[in-house]
């Protein structure tokens, strides 16, 4: 066996669309008048996906995603084009494939079991684990046609992950159950990947896929516009649906820029930047205050942290809900004495801060902020109410600064800064102004922290040797 687990070589797949049903008879009957468009919904994709690879595909509805993963599942022909599979693939499609709605669940285990390559007696052997998991009672004795979409999901899903897959491909079903159930199909991938299975993700939830896979793909109108780390692939994309019509074909050029680059050192270095964590290793100086960072594709370079302000690290896509009756002007971090600042330090304060200025007056007004990953997940927010008699009615024409002081207990990465003002204006609570993504930092390691993950806890680590002996430890670990 090799270890590419799928080959995606050249696949095209063209529809035929109709603009009137009834053209699609009219054809029929009149074969030589083309009444049909024709549709490319994939064009030349090439793709390899190594065994033990978790890929995320991420896209807009209609870019592919589906046609691509029913291509690789065998359950659609390309156009043009072919795909080589090594090893057992379970797919669980979008929903409405795979299961016969006249049977029952039981049924449709053992139809789709077999399907899958398993005889009667080992899908028998399996049965139990199945309806375990799946978890719908009684359900699982009556046809499918009356299930819920979420009762067809668990079981979907228990099913294509009972026969040990060596490939598992999931089409975004999994964002229609709920958080329990979704934990448990989690920690089943989790067993696949252990196991050395290959899995294909499509998913529009942000952190699933971050969380979940090594690399991912984004795709658009058929193609592949990049491959890149996930954390990548998911700013990329929420800079595509959030961008303007006329930014969107540029920014489109830049994302393929990109992957024509990708090869590149700059942007390898890019992305191990982006986990300088991993590299980062103590160098044994005196304090301890050096530390050295190990890329794996260079010879290691000493750094000092300190923070400072880079133009270069701006967003490059805010978006600003403009709603009534205030402006928000220059959101920034600063140090505590006013210094501006982009690159921090963990666990030093900070001050996030912003001006706003009233044109019309308000009443009961809330300046809040947020906190976000770069794959989106809103990590800390804060709001502060204006309950000061001088502030609980706002005349237009006031100019205010806000100020959020916070210490940045968060781990070496970039984050992304909200910010908001909403109060009750000409009688409405709404939105008075709202900035998304509006400011971005980048933390850097500071040298005490033992942190593994996004939020730093302030953990203090303790070992005492209860028996044997051992070397000195240095007071942190
Ligand atoms: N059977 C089909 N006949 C005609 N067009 C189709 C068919 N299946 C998908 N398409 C079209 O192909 C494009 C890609 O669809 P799909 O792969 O489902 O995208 P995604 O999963 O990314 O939302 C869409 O424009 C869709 O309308
Ligand atoms: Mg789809």
């Amino acid at each position: 066996m090799t270890d590419l687990a799928i080959t995606v070589n050249e696949v095209s797949k063209c529809f035929k669309r109709y603009r009137h049903p009834v053209d699609r008879l009219k054809e029929i009957f009149w074969p030589h008048q083309q009444r049909a468009e024709t549709f490319w919904a994939l064009q030349d994709i090439n793709l390899q996906i190594f065994r033990g690879q978790t890929l995320g595909i991420v896209g807009r509805n209609g870019s592919g995603k589906s046609t691509l993963l029913q291509i690789i599942a065998g359950t659609l022909t390309p156009t043009s084009g072919y795909v080589r599979t090594n090893g057992r693939i379970s797919a669980l499609l979008e929903l409405g494939s795979g299961f016969n709605p006249e049977f029952t669940g039981r049924q449709n285990v053992f139809f789709n079991g077999q399907l899958l390559g398993l005889t009667q007696a080992e899908i028998e052997a399996r049965y139990d684990d199945i309806a375990a998991f799946a978890d719908i009672g009684d359900f699982i004795n009556q046809p499918v046609k009356t299930y819920s979409s979420g009762m067809y999901v668990r079981l979907g899903f228990a099913v294509a992950t009972s026969i040990d897959p060596d490939i598992l491909i999931v089409d975004e079903a999994l964002s229609v159950g709920d958080e329990a159930f979704q934990r448990k199909c989690f920690s089943r991938i989790h067993d696949i990947q252990d196991r050395g299975g290959t899995i294909l993700f499509v998913s529009h939830a942000a952190t699933s896929v971050t969380q979940l896979c090594d690399s991912a793909i984004l795709m658009d109108r058929g193609e592949i516009l990049l491959e890149h780390t996930p954390k990548m692939i998911i700013s990329k994309y929420q800079k595509m649906i959030y961008a303007e019509a006329e930014n969107a074909e540029r920014l489109r050029g830049e994302i393929r820029q990109m992957q024509s680059s990708f090869n590149s050192q700059a942007v390898l270095q890019e992305i191990y930047s982006r986990h300088p964590i991993n590299g980062a290793t103590n160098d044994g100086t005196a304090n301890g205050a050096t530390l050295t960072v190990t890329s794996p594709l260079e010879t290691p370079r000493n750094n000092i942290y300190h923070d400072h302000y880079d133009p270069n690290l701006e967003p490059d896509h805010p978006i600003r809900y403009p709603g009534k009756g205030a402006e928000i002007l220059d959101p920034h971090l600063t140090t505590p004495n006013g210094q501006r600042v982009n690159h921090l330090i963990a666990r030093k304060i900070y001050v996030y801060t912003y001006g706003v200025k009233f044109t019309k007056p308000a009443s009961h007004v809330r300046f809040g902020m947020l906190v976000k990953t770069i794959s989106g997940f809103e990590l800390a927010g804060a709001s502060l109410q204006a309950k000061s008699r001088e502030l609980k009615q706002i005349e237009g024409g006031t100019e205010l600064i806000v100020e959020f002081k916070f210490k940045c207990l968060l781990s070496p990465d970039v984050y992304f800064l909200n910010a908001g003002v909403s109060g009750i204006v000409e009688g409405d609570f709404t939105y008075l102004d709202r900035w998304i993504d509006v400011a971005m930092f980048r933390v850097q390691p500071c040298e005490v922290s033992c942190s593994t993950a996004v939020v730093d806890l302030l953990v203090e680590p303790k070992l005492t040797v209860t028996s044997g002996s051992a070397a000195v430890l240095p007071e942190y670990l």
